[in-house]
């Protein structure tokens, strides 16, 4: 039984409240600092492979892909599938704000949220899914569905020759995930996940001042990640967990920022509503990572903090400390004798709104430039694997070895001193977690 729980404002406002005018080209110092990771991380990674981008992609085991229109004055024809909550910032965003990009199909399951969504945006309305993957106009498919139909619609949009972006969490089970990877490399169609924060400009500004070495040698990486209030229970029944399908976002930044994890610990409670506890989840959870630098780190996440959506990080290293924290949802403040207050912004998408837009702009430029999305299927298995350890922590009260902590690593661990969005993740399935002590 669920009580206490709300809806966030935001919520209500449904997935149109993004404004319409947001700037996707970044004003002056600060726009050109957060252009650096992805600029500099295409580079790197480039570097550090062999052949030209053509003959990557066409040496891939599964060879052609869809003949998408390559090059800068060609937009990425994209189609969005699921139009729920995150489908809808998705195709808004492709539709209006992503100058690379332009939206030429919808699917949903259900068809009145389609045609709505089709008529808003002024996109064709794809009857069947079937229909949307023999288009030969879509060059990438937008993959929003709820987590537990990704992987086979996903890799089914490969399979017919169509980039992928699919949301976080892949899946819910890392032998899916580790497949769904497998099969989307095979089928040789680009894999972005959605990892949004890593194109939180913000974030980005931070990650690349820590490449040049501004804060030193990291100590500690600290993160929170608070909801207003959690999403429907529905939602939260086939979520995976606050691990798997939230603290997954902190876990992927605090790879990618301080490198790979080896130790995971965990606690979780759920003390605001019986549902919790019902469907196995907690609703306030701590996790402690140990770095195979000797770093430490440390997530808090909670469903239902109540006075707003509020996400923070930190890094602290030997020469300087960043911290990441915008909570405000406006630049005003209003002073009444005795008091200042200032208006917090209350869902995730607001917050993040500016990411959003950047995720979807560089996947749409992966697209047309042939290039590797900034993060991808890897990515996505290593987060996952961070997430199921700290599952595996709270659940057994022990210290947990994620799957992927470095031996099951083909490429080089992310890091500081590495580009943006390296592929680092177990190339091969590997087993869940192993315990490495009790804590
Ligand atoms: N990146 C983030 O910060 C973030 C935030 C929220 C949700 N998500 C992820 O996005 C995904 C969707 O979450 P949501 O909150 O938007 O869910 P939602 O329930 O709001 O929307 C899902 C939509 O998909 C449709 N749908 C269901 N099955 C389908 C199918 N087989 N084919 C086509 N359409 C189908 C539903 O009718 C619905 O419109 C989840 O994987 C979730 O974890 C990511």
């Amino acid at each position: 039984m669920w009580s206490g729980l709300h809806r966030a404002p935001g919520d209500d406002d449904g997935p149109f409240s993004v404004p319409r005018s947001y700037p996707t080209e970044l004003p002056g110092l600060f726009g050109r600092l957060a252009q650096v990771p992805c600029q500099a991380g295409a580079k790197q990674w480039y570097g550090r492979r062999k052949g030209t981008d053509d003959e990557r992609r066409f040496a891939r085991p599964g060879g052609a892909v869809s003949p998408t229109r390559q090059g800068p004055a060609h937009r990425a024809r994209l189609a969005v599938a699921g139009l729920g909550r995150m489908g809808m910032v998705h195709a808004t965003n492709v539709a209006r704000r992503c100058p690379s990009a332009e939206l030429v199909a919808v699917f949903d399951l259900r068809p009145d949220v389609a045609r709505e969504a089709g008529e808003r945006l002024g996109a064709r309305v794809a009857p069947t899914y079937d229909d949307l993957l023999d288009s030969p106009e879509v060059d990438a498919v937008v993959v929003a569905t709820p987590t537990g139909a990704h992987a086979e619609m996903a890799v089914r949009a490969a399979a017919a020759g169509k980039h992928v972006f699919c949301e976080k969490p892949l899946s819910l089970e890392r032998v899916t995930t580790a497949q769904m990877v497998a099969d989307i490399e095979a089928a040789g169609t680009n894999l972005q996940v959605g990892f949004h924060r890593r194109f939180d400009p913000p974030t980005a500004a931070v990650a690349a001042r820590m490449r040049q070495g501004e804060l030193g040698a990291p100590y500690l990486f600290r993160a929170s990640q608070r909801d207003m209030s959690p999403p429907r229970p529905e939602f939260l029944a086939g979520s995976g967990g606050i691990f798997v399908d939230m603290g997954i976002h902190d876990l992927d930044l605090a790879r990618w920022l301080l490198g790979e994890v080896v130790s995971v610990s965990a606690r979780g409670t759920a003390l605001s509503s019986p549902g919790f506890q019902e469907i196995g989840d907690y609703d306030t959870a701590v996790v402690t990572l140990g770095f195979a630098n000797g770093a430490l780190g440390i997530v808090d996440l909670s469903r239902v903090a109540g006075y707003g959506y509020d996400s923070s990080v930190e890094v602290v290293g030997r020469a300087g400390t960043a911290r990441i924290d915008e909570p405000f949802a406006y630049g005003y403040e209003l002073r009444t004798p005795g008091t200042a207050a200032r208006p917090l912004v209350s869902s995730f998408d607001q917050r993040y709104s500016a990411a959003f837009v950047a995720e979807m702009e560089d996947f749409a430029r992966s697209v047309t430039e042939v290039r590797p999305p900034l993060v991808g299927g890897r990515d996505a298995l290593a987060a996952f694997d961070l997430a199921a350890a700290a599952a595996e922590a709270a659940r057994s009260g022990t210290t947990v070895q994620p799957a992927s902590s470095g031996t099951g690593t083909d490429d080089q661990p992310a890091g500081p001193a590495q580009a943006a969005g390296e592929h680092s993740g177990a190339r091969t399935a590997a087993p869940n977690v192993k315990e490495v002590g009790t804590r």
